[in-house]
Order: C-alpha cells, then structure tokens, then sequence
C-alpha cells in the first residue's frame, strides 16, 4: 500500500507472524531518500525489499509503544542500519524497554529526516507512554486509533481517563482531512480520513469521560477486535 504528497512517501507493509498481524511503515522524504521505521516487528525481508527497491536511508526508528508486537525487529535494525530508536519517556520509564540506540521524547517534538519533519504527540492509554506521530497531513497511531475504535485499556499501565483524554486531544488538534494509519488493520485499511472515522467510530463519538470509561472497559467484549 503506498501513499504520498508533495515530498513524502508512505509505504504500508503488512506483516504476520503466527496470529499477530502489525503493519509497520516506511516513510521517507523524496528528495533526498532518508525515511523512517515505524513499529518494525516482523517479516524483516519484506521491510527490506520496500527498503531495497525504494533505496531509503533508514534515519530512525520510531516505536509507538513497547508491546513486543511493534518493537519486536527494533534492535535488528540497529544493527543493519544506522538509526537511532525513539520511544517516549514516558514509555520508557514505565516499563525500562531493553533496546538498542534508544533516544527519549516528549510531547509536541521535533524529528527530521532528510527535509521533513515528525512531530511526536504523546497519547497514554493503551499503555502508560503510547504515542502518534504526525507527519504533514498523516498520523501513525499504533494501537491509540483504529478506523473501528480504539485501543484496549487493560494492560499493565493502560488507563481509560489517560485514552479518553488522548482521543479528545487527537480530535481537538487534527484537522479532519487527516489520514489515520494505525498499528493494525481490522477491516478497513490505514489512510481514511478522520472525517470519515469521526463519523463511525464510537469512541471517538462519546464525550462523556465516564460513560467512555463504562463503555472502554465492560466486560462483554468478546474479544479486542470486537470493538462495538
Ligand atoms: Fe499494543
């Protein structure tokens, strides 16, 4: 799957491995080819055929959370790469994640890669740190943001007053023509418009903090896919 504007490309790649299903994304600056990991965790030759025929020059890597099924390939590509590995501090001191060239941030900074520029938007709820990334017109969410709902509040440091916060920032702050492309694809596939999710997605329908607390965490979901 590939997206693009005036100076960037996106290149959505979907990878398995058992019944984890992740998308990790390459995006990189047009011009002068340097990109960006997001969530790289597996199928490691199908992110570096992307790589390969793309000719990116992989500047960072940058982790939305710590779950081992976004960070899992986190430390391969430090080794055959040079980029450095961004998590939140946040994340980072919650949970002490053992990984290489690892660098820290905070909300609302700045991280180039060739003439283009990420802001990190730091989102806690799934975990105690998650974090999007913005990019021009584009955000990669992680498991904060799906097109169908949100993500699960019940692992060790996810919190459903810190999601409930993070999803009211995110609609506060992004302009609707902005294209979502979350951690994992549960139908739909990444690059809607937030428009189009404001309308359907329920989570991000409800403004009442408490009944988004009630709703988050009943206890007849049947499974995390199952959003409604
Ligand atoms: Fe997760």
């Amino acid at each position: 799957m590939i997206h693009q504007d005036e100076n960037i490309i996106i290149l959505g790649i979907r990878t398995t491995k058992g019944s984890f299903i992740n998308f990790c994304y390459i995006i990189y600056d047009k011009s002068s080819r340097e990109g960006i990991l997001v969530d790289p965790s597996w199928e490691p030759e199908k992110i570096n055929n992307a790589l390969y025929e793309h000719e990116v020059i992989v500047r960072h890597i940058l982790l939305t959370h710590h779950h081992f099924d976004h960070i899992n390939l986190s430390d391969y590509y430090t080794y055959t790469t040079s980029a450095r590995v961004w998590i939140s501090e946040k994340e980072y001191e919650f949970y002490k994640p053992n990984l290489n060239n690892i660098l820290l941030f905070n909300n609302n900074e700045e991280i180039q890669f060739g003439s283009c520029t990420c802001v990190t938007i730091v989102t806690p709820g799934h975990t105690a740190g998650s974090s999007c990334f913005k990019i021009n017109n584009h955000l990669f969410c992680g498991d904060t943001l799906f097109p169908e709902g949100c993500g699960i509040c019940t692992s060790l440091g996810g919190n459903p007053n810190e999601m409930f916060k993070s999803i009211q920032l995110l609609k506060k702050n992004l302009n609707k023509s902005v294209k979502i492309f979350p951690g994992h694809s549960y139908g739909i596939a990444p690059g809607l418009e937030l428009e189009s999710i404001l309308k359907t997605n329920i989570y991000m329908q409800i403004d009442d903090e408490e009944t988004f607390i009630k709703f988050r965490m009943r206890t007849n979901q049947k499974n995390f896919m199952e959003f409604l």
